[in-house]
């Protein structure tokens, strides 16, 4: 089955969603990565970012390979690339064309069907588009100044103040939830829980508590 760990930046999602499948014993996919590696691919070929056909060209010919979080293009290991902040914007923008993200949805559920079927995705719209069926989706929340505080601790933040981050955080915010692409909400049914004053132990244990409950 799949677990669905949506949210903003900041919130934690890719530790807690990392613990959870560690404790599960199945694969963890952060989706973050696959806009990630489009918006480090694009950039190199020099496409026009805010052109989703150079886009889909640019990516449409090297070989892009993510395997327990180490993300590969054309055998060069780009992980730590990737996290850059001019990236991170690139991502972004990225995300924004619709053609573009059936292409890289295509590929986010493909990946999971190859895994098995069963593992953990975070991103932003895994269960309100990409895997609507999944029988537990969770929308992880938490308040704008304890998200930059977390991000400080990033490598993306690195050298930054906390106030430089929160005005980051706020124009991704703005991009990805106002896109008319799949915008950044919870799933109707999804379980919101606010990590502002929660440990990570404790959101993984109410996590794993509600996979027990559905088996
Ligand atoms: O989670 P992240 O910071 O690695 O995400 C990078 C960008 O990718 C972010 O601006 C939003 C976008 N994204 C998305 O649109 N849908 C997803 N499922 C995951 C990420």
């Amino acid at each position: 089955m799949v677990i669905a760990i949506d949210g903003p930046g900041g919130v934690g999602k890719s530790t807690v969603s990392r613990r959870v499948a560690a404790a599960l014993g199945v694969p963890h996919f952060d989706t973050g990565s696959t806009y990630r590696v489009t918006g480090l691919v694009a950039l190199r070929s020099g496409a026009d970012l805010n052109d989703p056909q150079a886009v889909l060209t640019a990516i449409g010919t090297p070989r892009i390979d993510i395997e327990d979080g180490v993300v590969m293009v054309d055998g060069e290991d780009v992980t730590e690339a990737i996290r850059s902040g001019p990236i991170a914007a690139a991502a972004s923008t990225v995300a924004t064309h619709p053609e573009v993200r059936r292409r890289i949805v295509a590929w986010q559920r493909s990946w999971v069907d190859h895994h098995g079927g069963n593992a953990v995705v975070e991103g932003r719209d895994i269960g309100t588009v990409v895997f609507p069926d999944a029988p537990l989706k969770i929308y992880l929340t938490a308040r704008p100044e304890v998200r930059a505080e977390r991000r400080s601790g990033d490598s993306e933040a690195a050298g930054k103040s906390t106030a430089e981050i929160a005005t980051e955080l706020a124009a991704r915010d703005h991009t990805d939830s106002t896109r008319k692409a799949s915008p950044l909400r919870p799933a109707e049914d999804a379980v919101i829980i606010d990590t502002s004053d929660l440990s990570i132990d404790a959101v993984v244990q109410q996590i794993l508590d509600l996979a027990d409950g559905i088996g």
